[in-house]
């Protein structure tokens, strides 16, 4: 794991977005995906809302995910073995950038057919323990025409397009990185979160 860690932190130091192409494996990705899939056909994937404040009809034209989040205190094999590299994630970032990390928070996110995010920050207003944010894509032979694309925006460099394919994670600073998620054309899936402090 330690390699992939250090995949995250070296594009995160060079170009302020580590991506980690293989950060889940093969097994992990397919079973957060098959948990996912079960979570919606039981209905407790739920349509996101933005910031703190209560889902509108506005909202749901800017962010087009259903979310579920992970429970701490999960007993799903594969949820915990998540949190657990999250966790050695966490302890790495500490030990070798000084980052004082101590908790995080990761749903589900599944953006069905037509559905994106558009442009903006990972941060509340009033609320700054949001330090990194981080996705991992649980979607199994991603094509180009799928879209779906993770736009990262920068005043100085051109757009970063980054394909949500399976296994991949993707870790970068919440507070600073305009970012949005281009329009799917067949159900996308992650799971996302962030590290606080
Ligand atoms: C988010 C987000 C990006 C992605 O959930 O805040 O920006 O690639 N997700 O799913
Ligand atoms: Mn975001």
């Amino acid at each position: 794991m330690e390699a992939r860690f250090e995949e995250l932190i070296e594009g995160f130091v060079t170009g302020n977005i580590g991506i980690s192409e293989h950060f889940l494996g093969l097994p992990l990705a397919a079973a957060l995906h098959k948990n996912l899939l079960q979570l919606d056909s039981d209905m407790l994937m739920i349509r996101a809302g933005i910031g703190n404040t209560l889902v509108s009809d506005k909202t749901q034209t800017l962010r087009g995910d259903k979310t579920c989040w992970l429970e701490a205190m999960t007993k799903n094999s594969a949820e915990m073995e998540f949190l657990d590299i999250i966790d050695q994630f966490i302890g790495h970032l500490n030990q070798t950038c000084y980052t004082g990390l101590t908790s995080c928070e990761f749903h589900y996110a599944l953006y069905e057919e037509g559905k994106g995010y558009a442009k903006h920050k990972d941060q509340f207003r009033n609320h700054n323990a949001r330090k990194f944010s981080m996705i991992s894509y649980l979607n199994e032979d991603w094509q180009e025409q799928d879209g779906g694309q993770l736009i990262i925006h920068n005043d100085t460099q051109p757009e970063l397009v980054i394909f949500p394919n399976n296994q991949k994670a993707v870790f970068f600073q919440s507070d600073k990185v305009v970012h949005e998620v281009a329009i799917a054309h067949r159900p996308r899936m992650s799971i996302t979160g962030w590290l606080k402090n």
